[in-house]
């Protein structure tokens, strides 16, 4: 039942694949990669959340707000990105435009629900579990997370850096048009059920000031600003839950570098981090007449 409607739910198989015209899939990464090819054999367009496809040549990584061009050069699929790399490259994109970008340094603090449905489960179970003093198992964080933190997410690659970060670095150099961006990122699962918060250093090429910052983030689609420490009024996980856009604050100078800057974002990583930025990329196609063409 969706808003008191039955709606038939069948299995994914190919023969039950025919006259569609546009897909939305969310899918593990090895489902995406044996099923998203079936939508485009018979003429259809698929949006893709997995990590599947992002990195192909032939398929384009967007967020509507910062590449919105690259959808006309699809050819049958387009992948959403990672959620910690869209509310960054939300803020990112605007900051490249006005004043050029040298260097990033990112620290994630990435919500339960980042892993699925069954992880956010996880650590609800969980930390009622350890409130009353019984015993937690973990099954699907490989540490347990309840109390605590855990600076690893996905697979530690030969440098050191994790999967993860690694895909960071990637996704955001492919959406901002930059091969050479520098960027250093630490991936950190935190005991929070949804939304992921990102504390970010920008060094830019031009001279910044953080009012300039803030000015260009209130005037950018996507992203509110919510900057008032003495009001106590800063993005927390909590407050922008179930809401769209990306939040930003504590917007302040940072004085290691000669031109820099440095905030803090939070965004809800179902929404804006996934359903909703497929959504958008599913009416971006929809209104540049990018479904039809492709049959
Ligand atoms: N969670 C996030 O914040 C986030 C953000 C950006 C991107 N993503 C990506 O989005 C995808 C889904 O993530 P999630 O967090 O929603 O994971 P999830 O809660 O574990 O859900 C996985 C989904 O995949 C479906 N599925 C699994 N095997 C399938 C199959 N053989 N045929 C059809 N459907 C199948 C499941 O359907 P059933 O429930 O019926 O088993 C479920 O709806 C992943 O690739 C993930 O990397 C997630």
């Amino acid at each position: 039942m969706f808003r008191g409607q039955a709606v038939p739910v069948e299995p994914l198989v190919p023969d039950r694949i025919h006259d569609i015209d546009l897909a939305i899939a969310s899918t593990p990464d090895e489902v995406a990669v044996e099923c998203a090819p079936w939508f485009v054999e018979q003429g259809g367009v698929v949006v893709d959340e997995s990590a599947a496809h992002r990195m192909r040549d032939d398929v384009p990584l967007v967020v509507p707000e910062i590449n919105a061009d690259a959808v006309a050069g699809h050819s049958g699929i387009i992948a959403s990105p990672n959620c910690s790399t869209t509310q960054l490259v939300l803020c990112l994109g605007p900051i490249q435009r006005e004043f050029g970008i040298r260097r990033v340094v990112v620290t994630t603090c990435q919500s339960a629900s980042g892993a699925g449905d069954a992880a956010r489960q996880e650590l609800l179970t969980g930390t009622r579990e350890l409130l009353s003093g019984q015993p937690h198992q973990n099954k699907q964080f490989e540490h347990p997370l309840p109390m605590n933190l855990w600076p690893k997410i996905g697979r530690i690659l030969e440098n050191g850096s994790t999967s993860e970060e690694h895909k960071m670095v990637l996704e955001s150099r492919k959406i901002l048009g930059d091969d050479n961006l520098r960027m250093a990122v630490t991936c950190v699962r935190v005991p929070v059920e949804n939304c992921h918060s990102e504390a970010v250093f920008v060094e830019t090429e031009q001279p910044v000031a953080p009012q300039q910052v803030s000015e260009l983030f209130r005037e950018s689609p996507g992203i509110t600003v919510l900057d008032d420490p003495a009001a106590l009024r800063l993005p927390a996980p909590i407050q922008c839950s179930g809401h769209d856009d990306v939040f930003v604050g504590r917007i302040r100078r940072d004085d290691s570098v000669e031109h820099g800057v440095a905030f803090w974002c939070v965004s809800d990583n179902l929404r804006k981090g996934a359903a909703t930025n497929a959504a958008q990329i599913a009416e971006l196609l929809v209104e540049n007449r990018l479904v039809e063409n492709s049959r």
